[in-house]
């Protein structure tokens, strides 16, 4: 904490009106401030004159403060220099003990708990062969400060403000559903597209929205970790359904009588890269029919598709109204612009936008108007053709890389899209010990995450992404990880 933050703390904490010494209650929240290492070994505090002017107190009622707080060593003082949090190592035990004890009695709730045992996302997001992420040194930032300036510029104090509609800025609903006509035969108005802060917030509110805590999301297997994740965290319990070479099957899989939801990313399963066929797609409606269940199709990689026109989305095949569409902006730009959108069904799009409005309280809204800009002045399906072509040719180098070295060691999903290849061994091999020796070599493989029994790929296969790795990277990559796979075999 800095000292700034300890002067507001101390402003919030102070009371008059409290029967409690002053000098006594700055003793008490600088001494919890020191326990909880809120105030860390070494720093710096402000002057008692300072804190004394700040916090309008006497300068004596601060000194006072101090000088107890110093002579039971949570705080040091040097002649000259000032005053200091003391080393951990020389906080009284009273102290210790009271904070120990206040952790055994403050637990989480039995969800809290159950969040922290949940499936998390790699912490790496650089270098060979992190899944997942874009190219951003190749997004036109010089572009996109412009259009967010544009709009800054403007002093339009309406966009310094909290969104007045949940399903966000206006002219962004109505870019996003002018693109997603075209591009993705998404048939839709502005007013069903629902601007989300990505594909997190997008699941979490159609758990909210269109389920009761109990009732089943039957998802694929194996999947993105967010969908587990954040549908459990919302109170669905998970079933795992039979993904095929067709994608997902419903006919084989089990639903059982409380399932809901069903979700799906058709354009480009993840991991296992399967592009879900017309037959399939159209099989699974009817499935999601016979069930009664909502769709969420996640249109995951729809972007980079490198052969040929795209299949049409599920919700473009939708008759009766029980797809709802989900994009996300952190690959076509990049991940941390933190931005997605749903696509709902006519019926229920008011009620998202105000269910958005009262449990998120959307705004950023600067970014909002300049995205819209970059989606009509053509820089987005521009940026989008540009990065096409350079990830055809970065999976292209890496497919031919790996076949070269790995051979008929490995499988690898279909070249058809997407931002990562899905490698399995057809060999027995430890995934787990070609984690770590690929880490050796500074290699960052993806997990995929299953949610049910899958002999024949779990334990024995990979994620690689390639979409952040520029091509002269691929090569020296695909070098290490034959490396790795030696050692994990015992060849080297
Ligand atoms: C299958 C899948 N869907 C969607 C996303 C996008 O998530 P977000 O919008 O939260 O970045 C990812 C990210 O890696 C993904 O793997």
């Amino acid at each position: 904490m800095r000292a700034v933050l300890l002067t507001d703390l101390l402003s919030q904490a102070l009371s008059e009106a409290n029967p409690v010494p002053m000098q006594r209650q700055i003793y008490d929240v600088i001494r919890r401030a020191v326990l909880d290492h809120s105030l860390v070994a070494g720093q710096k505090l402000p002057s008692s004159r300072a804190l004394a002017e700040e916090l309008g107190v006497s300068r004596i009622t601060v000194s006072l403060a101090y000088d107890r707080l110093i002579a039971e060593n949570y705080l040091t003082a040097s002649t000259g220099s000032g005053t200091f949090v003391a080393a951990t190592t020389d906080l009284p035990l009273a102290g210790k003990s009271e904070a120990s004890h206040a952790r055994h009695t403050m637990a989480l709730s039995q969800r809290g708990t159950m969040i922290g045992t949940l499936p998390g996302g790699l912490q790496q997001f650089h270098g060979a062969f992190v899944p997942g992420v874009p190219d951003a040194s190749l997004f036109p930032f010089h572009l996109w400060r412009r259009l967010v300036s544009r709009h800054i510029g403007k002093g339009d104090l309406a966009l310094a403000g909290y969104a007045a509609d949940g399903g966000g800025l206006p002219a962004l609903r109505q870019a996003v559903a002018s693109y997603l006509k075209i591009s993705r035969s998404v048939v839709c108005d502005p007013e069903q597209v629902i601007i989300t802060a990505g594909t997190h917030q997008s699941i979490d509110l159609c758990a909210r929205m269109l389920a009761d805590p109990g009732d089943m999301a039957v998802i694929e297997n194996p999947c993105h970790w967010a969908f587990p994740t954040v549908l459990a965290a919302a109170g669905m319990q998970i079933g795992a359904g039979v993904v095929d070479e067709g994608g997902l099957s419903l006919a084989a899989s089990h639903v059982p009588r409380h399932a809901r939801l069903v979700v799906t990313s058709p354009s480009h399963q993840y991991p296992t890269g399967v592009v879900m066929p017309l037959a399939r797609r159209l099989e699974l409606l009817q499935g999601a029919r016979d069930h009664n269940l909502w769709v969420m199709e996640d249109d995951y990689d729809s972007e980079f598709r490198y052969d040929g026109t795209p299949l049409p989305s599920l919700q473009g095949l939708d008759s009766d109204a029980r797809v709802i569409y989900v994009g996300t902006f952190s690959k076509a730009m990049f991940a941390g612009i933190r931005l997605g959108y749903l696509v709902v069904p006519a019926h229920l799009a008011q009620a998202f936008a105000s269910a958005s409005a009262r449990i998120y309280r959307p705004g950023q809204l600067h970014i909002q108007a300049a995205l819209a800009d970059y989606i009509d002045e053509g820089h987005f399906a521009q940026h989008i053709r540009r990065m096409r072509v350079e990830y055809g040719e970065r999976q292209q180098l890496l497919r031919t890389s790996l076949a070269r070295a790995l051979g008929d060691a490995i499988t690898l999903s279909e070249a058809r899209a997407g931002l990562h290849l899905f490698m399995r061994f057809n060999l027995p091999l430890d995934a787990a010990v070609l984690h770590a020796r690929a880490a050796e070599e500074k290699l960052v493989l993806g997990v995929p995450r299953f949610i049910g029994a899958r002999p024949d790929i779990d334990g024995r296969s990979v994620v690689l992404g390639f979409g952040g790795v520029p091509q002269d990277h691929i090569a020296r990559g695909v070098n290490g990880l034959k490396r790795a796979v030696e050692r994990t075999l015992g060849r080297r």
